[in-house]
Formats: C-alpha cells, structure tokens, sequence
C-alpha cells in the first residue's frame, strides 16, 4: 500500500485533490449559517480523497481528538501497515468555518503531508501566537525585541519605508495592543476577521501586499502555515499562547513550555513537505469555488517542498 513516492513532481500535484474536493464538496454550505454542515461536507470529502491516495499516514493535525470527530481526528491512521515509507497528514477541511457559514473572505481547504514523525505534535494546545514572513527575515527577527524592534528590522532587511510595511493582524480584542504598537511604529495593519494561514502565506511570499503577519491563532493554522512556509522558503516562528483557562491547566500538566519560541523548522523537520490549499470563498491567496453552468471551478495553491515550486492551479470541474 504504502508505494507512493512523495519525492517528485506528481505526487503534490495528486495532493490537490484532497482539497480541491472539500472545497467543492463545502461549496454548497457558502453563506447557509451553518458551519458546522460546511465543515462536516468537507470533512467527508477530504477523507475521501486522502484515503484514495493510498499512502499510509497518521493524521497529526486534525479535526480534534476521536470521541469528537468520526473521520480526519488525530491518529487516525491511513492505508495499511507496512515496511514501506510513512507520513505525517495535516489537514484543515476548512479553514475559516464560520466566515464560510457567513460567505465571508479567505475560507479555504488545506493539507500537508511530511515524512512521519517530522510534523509538532502540540498536545492540548489550542492558540499560538505567531510570526511569519519572506526569506529576507529568516533568522533576523528575535521575539524578545519590542514590536517596533521587529518592524524596523524588517524594513531594513526588505528595503521598505516604514510606512510602505504592511502586517497582517487577526482582529481580535487580544491585539489591541499589538495593533498599537505598529500604528505607533509607523507601519500599516491589515486587519482580517479570520483566516491566518493565509495571512501568514502572504507574508511570507516577497512582492505581495502582505509583508508580516503578527499575533496569536490557532495553533493547527500555525503548524499548516510552517509546513506551507518550509516547503515555498520563508519565515515562520510560533509560541503556544493559550487564552483559554481550560487550555492552560491542559498545557501545565502536559509540562508545555508557553515561553519558548518554535523555530519554523522545529514545527516541521523535513524539507520534503508537501502542501496544497484551495479557496472556498475568495480571500487573499485566490478565488473562492465559482460555479457557472456547466463547472465548478477551482484555485488550488500547490507547493512542493522538494524543490520549493509553487504553482496556482485554475481547474474546470465539469457538473455531471
Ligand atoms: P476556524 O476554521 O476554526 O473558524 O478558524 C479560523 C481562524 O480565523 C484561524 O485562521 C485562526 O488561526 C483562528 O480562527 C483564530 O481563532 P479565534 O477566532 O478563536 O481567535
């Protein structure tokens, strides 16, 4: 079973039917109220797609623990056992559920497949605070510096005026004060009610309008973002940050230090990482699923960790 050879051009382009189907099959559920149907299609179809990929992998990152969800939960194991080669699966059915119920920006479909045991188990975490951008900054930014520190350097290291420094931000109460500290710094923030994985894509790909993105997500997006970001080049660091009291006491007893900084390349230990997302509703990276009369057409960002290629898939999905 497990004779899939990850280390060439076709297998991240076969990759893109793992979301390219959940964004599909999630399509229908675009501003219904309902995320949790939305989520369930792509669930569903996503499962579908990686089970017709016949590689053997454990899902790492997933749609929680087993006793909560039925298919893509953490452990669940794909394939059969063999002495053959083995993967690590990230996936996020849909990234952006409740901006998908609501028809809002930058819900997509996301999955990484990285050799086993190379992609951060984070227990019981739930939140991470983040830093992501493009290949100029990585290893140049230290965390313990104060924000205006981290943006002056950036802005050196890309040849930016402070004020052309755009950072994308999560809008959320909790970075009321982040967001102060870069108006005060002088750069701009883009504010967006969700969607970090994108944020943090942007970021890190040189010549966009995103050159950062700063403050705390989830921590699934923040391990999807280092595999995405590992395999294009690119900065990433993360930091378990949790805001829930539930989620303290879990990471105090599993002994998980909230102080130190995961390099991208702890997060994710393997060059040979593949990643592929596809827009459901349009966002920053691409166009959501649009349907005409006779298709559904799809974007799907494919990158290859092999050789950091990056390819933007426009596909016509015929409605039979
Ligand atoms: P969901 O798919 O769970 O709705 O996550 C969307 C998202 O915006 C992520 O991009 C982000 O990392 C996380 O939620 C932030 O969580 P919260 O909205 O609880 O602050």
């Amino acid at each position: 079973m497990a004779n899939v050879n990850t280390h060439n051009q076709i297998f991240p382009f076969r990759l893109r039917q793992v979301t390219e189907q959940a964004a599909r099959a999630s399509f229908s559920w675009i501003g219904r109220g309902q995320k949790e149907k939305g989520d369930e299609a792509a669930v569903e179809a996503m499962w579908q797609a990686l089970k017709g990929l016949k590689l053997e992998g454990t899902v790492i990152i997933g749609e929680g623990e087993k006793d909560q969800a039925s298919k893509l939960y953490k452990g669940e194991h794909f394939g059969e056992e063999s002495d053959g080669e083995t993967f690590d699966i990230a996936v996020d059915p849909v990234e952006g559920t409740t901006f998908l119920a609501k028809g809002l920006t930058n819900a997509m479909a996301a999955v990484a497949i990285a050799p086993r045991y190379t992609i951060l188990d984070p227990g019981p975490a739930f939140y991470m605070e983040k830093f992501a951008g493009p290949p100029e900054l990585r290893g140049r930014i230290d965390m313990e510096w104060t924000v205006e520190k981290k943006l002056n350097t950036a802005a050196a290291l890309l040849e930016k005026e402070m004020n052309a420094l755009t950072v994308f931000v999560l809008d959320k109460p909790r970075h009321r004060n982040l967001v102060e500290s870069i108006y005060e710094a002088g750069a701009r923030v883009a504010l967006y009610p969700a969607g970090d994985i994108a944020g943090a894509l942007m970021a890190a790909t040189p010549d966009t309008e995103i050159d950062l993105l700063m403050g705390t997500g989830g921590v699934p997006e923040g391990i999807i973002s280092a595999c995405a970001i590992r395999a294009m080049g690119g900065e990433f660091l993360g930091r378990l940050d949790p805001q829930l009291p539930t989620e303290i006491v879990r990471l105090r007893e599993a002994g998980m230090d909230t102080s130190h900084w995961y390099d991208r390349d702890e997060l994710i230990r393997s060059d040979e990482v593949h990643f592929c997302a596809t827009g459901i509703t349009s966002g920053l990276l691409f166009e959501g699923i649009e349907k005409s009369r006779h298709f559904l057409t799809s974007q799907t960002l494919i990158i290859n960790g092999s050789n950091q290629e990056r390819l933007m898939l426009t596909n016509w999905h015929r409605i039979t």
